[in-house]
């Protein structure tokens, strides 16, 4: 996508209007992430408006973060509790915010928005640099075949009586990136442009990128609840020091 620069793909706007659908996974998914971390503390990478790092804190788990929009952590501040967590602003690949963690997680396909296979090995790294000796890696992702029923598409999204949202999406296998927008046309409001690159890997690729930064995959599920993984939709993925 000529001209698409990832930062600002959550900048004010988008900050704004993150939490006004929920995704409805927090409450297993913190659940999960309570069991892994015991006694210990978590950290997320691209922790955003805290959809999930404040249920899990609400969990009782100590919970940091790293974050590159400041537009997200606005948000996450101006919460219940937002305030108390420490956020590192910056970016997952590199910032190291100088602690080893029980959990290092990654969800909602943000391993995605990394843009090139470099960029996600250096996040696999990053995340081993902050995991004691027993922790653990999570992240959670789409099986990218659950995204591509072809490599262009546009489908709606949202249809409602006077505005409509579609996914408008090219794909290129060459590259592995997913060109996205998000387009909403209303007849209140015009139409809204929201644009977003990914780059979809497979779990298999995930599991050598993982081994690369010295760990093994320990575990894969289906989903939030422990269960099976069928190759289809999602995918819960935990790495541990090899
Ligand atoms: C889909 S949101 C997920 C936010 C949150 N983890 C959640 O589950 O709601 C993706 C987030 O990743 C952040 N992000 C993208 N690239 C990043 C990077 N290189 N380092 C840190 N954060 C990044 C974006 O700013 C955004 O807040």
């Amino acid at each position: 996508m000529y001209g698409f620069q990832p930062s600002e793909s959550f900048g004010p706007d988008v900050a704004g209007r993150y939490d006004d659908s929920p995704r409805g996974d927090e409450g297993a998914a913190a659940d999960l992430l309570a069991q892994l971390a015991g006694d210990g503390a978590a950290l997320e990478f691209a922790i955003g408006t805290g959809r999930m790092a404040l249920p899990l804190a609400h969990r009782g788990v100590r919970v940091e973060g790293i974050e590159l929009s400041r537009s997200m952590v606005d948000v996450l501040r101006s919460k219940p509790g937002g305030a108390a967590l420490n956020v590192t602003v910056g970016d997952m690949t590199s910032v190291h915010t100088g602690k080893r963690y029980e959990v290092v997680y990654l969800v909602f396909n943000t391993i995605f928005n990394l843009l090139t296979q470099d960029d996600q090995v250096r996040c696999f790294e990053n995340a081993a640099g902050h995991l004691t000796d027993t922790g653990v890696f999570l992240v959670e992702a789409a099986v990218p075949s659950a995204w591509l029923p072809t490599h262009s598409y546009a489908s709606p999204e949202r249809v409602d009586l006077d505005a409509v949202t579609l996914d408008v999406c090219t794909y290129d296998p060459a590259t592995q990136i997913l060109d996205e927008n998000h387009v909403h046309i209303s007849k209140d409001e015009g139409i809204r442009f929201g644009p977003i690159s990914c780059r979809l890997t497979w779990p298999s690729e995930l599991d050598l990128m993982a081994r690369l930064a010295g760990l093994r995959l320990a575990d894969r599920w289906g989903g939030w609840h422990r269960q099976p993984y069928t190759g289809k939709g999602m995918h819960v993925s935990t790495y541990r020091r090899a």
